[in-house]
């Protein structure tokens, strides 16, 4: 579910009259999908985080507009402030904000991230959204502040969330924004699978106990670097969740998850091949690998 959202415009006492921030959203409210970055988590505490805990990189003047506001609507939550110095951090304790530096080690991942610093102050804008997606638990969302210079229109004429933009490669100041929204959209990742096609189509004509077998695309993805760290020969590995399903079983859980808006009716087919039920111990204990979503079932959010 990747949506654009416009943010609110902050008040006029800001240095600038009006914030036309583009907002690349990716919600993951559907899933709590796990990013799995292992780098750069930089929550600076101990203590065990909360559902609505908050995470803001670069808590400026719309970064602290938001805090209030989250506060607000989230009594008790702790809201966590990431900058580029420590001139700012006593200001940010007295409003509340925890405080610390971007790149400071710490060893939890908060459920909501936004991310508002400009990107004129670091070499590496890209690689800081990076950081900041790493801090996410992919639980609740993560919000990008981009801006509207992305927009390929300069002529003063009309532009919405579906015009154009910049094509890559032609000004490094939208390329860098570009390609930031980039890795803010690749790091929910979690509306992709059957479940999504079939639940698009409401009804399906496939039979429904044919057996699946799943594997989220970030355990793919370790389980493949793993291998290729061995730097192996002439082997065969298999990934995959061990947790086959079937059809319908898999569309059941989408259902009851209450994740998605749409309800998926069934499928209609009665013949055809069925599946398979494929384990993959073997290379769990070779590689020694386990994957961070040890099932769909838990992927939603539903208890095995
Ligand atoms: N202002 C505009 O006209 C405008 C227009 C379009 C889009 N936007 C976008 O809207 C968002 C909010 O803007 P704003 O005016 O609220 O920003 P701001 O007030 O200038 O906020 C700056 C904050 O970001 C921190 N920071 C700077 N670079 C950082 C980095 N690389 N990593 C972590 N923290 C960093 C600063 O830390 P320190 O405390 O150390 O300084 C400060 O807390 C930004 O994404 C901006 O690009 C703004």
């Amino acid at each position: 579910m990747a949506s654009t959202y416009q943010l609110p415009h902050p008040p006029p006492l800001t240095a600038y009259p009006s914030l036309a921030s583009r907002c690349r959203v990716r919600m993951a409210s559907a899933a709590p999908l796990g990013v799995s970055h292992d780098t750069g988590v930089t929550v600076p505490t101990s203590d065990s985080v909360g559902q609505n805990d908050l995470l803001i990189v670069g808590p400026g003047v719309l970064g602290r507009i938001v805090a209030d506001k989250w506060q607000q609507e989230h009594p008790g939550c702790k809201i966590f402030g990431q900058t580029a110095t420590t001139d700012h951090h006593s200001e940010l304790t007295k409003i509340g904000i925890i405080p610390s530096l971007k790149g400071s080690r710490g060893c939890q991942k908060v459920p909501y991230v936004i991310f508002c610093a400009p990107p004129y102050r670091t070499d590496d804008y890209p690689g800081d959204l990076r950081v900041a997606a790493s801090n996410w638990s992919g639980e609740g969302s993560f919000l990008f502040t981009s801006s509207t210079a992305v927009y390929d229109c300069n002529d003063n004429g009309l532009c919405s969330e579906d015009s154009p933009c910049v094509p890559i490669g032609r000004s490094p100041r939208t390329d860098v924004l570009l390609e930031a929204e980039n890795v803010v959209l690749e790091a929910g990742g979690s509306d992709q699978g059957p479940h999504i096609f079939w639940l698009s189509k409401g009804s399906v004509d496939a039979r429904p106990d044919l057996i699946i077998n799943l594997i989220h695309y970030e355990d793919a993805a370790s389980l493949a670097i793993a291998i290729m760290k061995r730097r192996l020969r002439s082997r065969v590995f298999l990934g995959c969740d061990d947790q086959p399903l079937s059809r319908q079983q898999i569309m059941d859980r989408v259902n009851r998850s209450g994740k998605f808006d749409a309800k998926f009716q069934g499928f209609t087919g009665t013949d055809g091949p069925l599946g398979k039920r494929m384990n993959n111990s073997k290379t769990r204990a070779e590689i020694g690998w386990q994957p961070k979503n040890p099932s769909f079932t838990e992927f939603l959010g539903l208890s095995n």
